[in-house]
């Protein structure tokens, strides 16, 4: 079977000409999880917006990247509308990124539900819009969703604020979650509970996921496959449990490490959590 998403010789460039991103090539299958994994500045994030067509001005990419059969690299804005938010979304690190810090929370998140609901053919009326707002918080475990709704994005906590981030980028029923380094801003208590959020909704509707993290730690409990990158090159790609128990690569070996402390942390934040209910 084809991938959902098939990346192949993707290769970023700044405006020198130098590569950011060299050579990168993967698929994804439909429903697949894939993570990319790597130190800061080994080309994760730049990889991410090259597959959304979101490349910061003056970086260009060549190579192939096809979400659903349709290319993606050099396609024009109207092509890429028709698939940014409803074929493949995109959670970033910061989720102010994606939020509007003038308008209300419940606001933002009515009107990527509302343009869904035209596409099928339905206008919501402004009870009808609260309602799918207020579905849409239930379903990424937002407490007290009347007043998040109501709250400007500043008002709640970052926590909060990533969960109605990716309530938003679930609103057009994407194939295709692409998270990168959802929860490294968050603290680790809260961190965990988003990772089971993302979990959670990929699993129950069936998407593909790319995660995207510097955390050998996060990624294992994410993904079961990776590809390892550094200076915007794979090093090495395999089942994640492999690369854990056999890295063939020094630079994997030190993710390793780090991982170890980090799944440590996570697990004593996961058992204060539930002790606590
Ligand atoms: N807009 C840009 N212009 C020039 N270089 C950039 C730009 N954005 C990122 N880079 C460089 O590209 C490399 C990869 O960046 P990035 O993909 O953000 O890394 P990661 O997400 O793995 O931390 C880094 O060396 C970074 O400095
Ligand atoms: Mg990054």
């Amino acid at each position: 079977m084809s991938g959902y998403l098939e990346v192949h010789g993707l290769t970023v460039r700044a405006s020198d000409g130098l590569p950011l991103v060299d050579d990168v090539s993967f698929e994804l299958g439909v429903g697949e999880r894939l993570a990319l994994i790597g130190e800061s500045g080994s080309g994760k994030s730049l990889t991410s917006l090259a597959v959304m067509g979101l490349l910061p001005e003056g970086l260009t990419a060549s190579g192939s990247v096809r979400i659903g059969g349709t290319e993606v690299v050099g396609a024009r804005e109207r092509v890429m509308n028709g698939i940014r938010g409803r074929r493949a979304a995109i959670v970033f690190q910061e989720p102010m990124t994606a939020l509007d810090p003038l308008t209300t929370l419940g606001k933002q998140l009515a009107e990527p539900i509302r343009r869904a609901a035209r596409r099928g053919g339905v206008r919501l009326d402004r009870g009808a819009a609260r309602d799918a707002v207020r579905r849409a918080l239930d379903e990424v475990s937002v407490r007290e969703p009347d007043r998040v709704a109501k709250a400007y994005p500043h008002e709640v906590s970052g926590g909060q604020r990533q969960r109605v981030a990716i309530a938003m980028a679930l609103a057009a029923r994407p194939e295709l979650l692409i998270a990168d380094e959802p929860t490294t801003a968050l603290d680790v208590t809260v961190q965990a509970q988003v990772l089971d959020l993302i979990e959670g909704v990929v699993a129950e509707r069936g998407m593909g996921l790319l995660f995207v993290s510097h955390d050998l730690a996060v990624v294992s409990r994410m993904s079961p496959r990776a590809i390892v990158l550094s200076h915007g090159r794979e090093v090495e790609a395999g089942r994640v449990d492999e690369l854990i128990s056999r890295p063939r690569e020094e630079y994997t070996r030190q993710l390793v490490g780090a991982a170890l402390e980090l799944d440590r942390a996570l697990d004593a934040a996961r058992g204060a959590e539930e002790g606590g209910r």
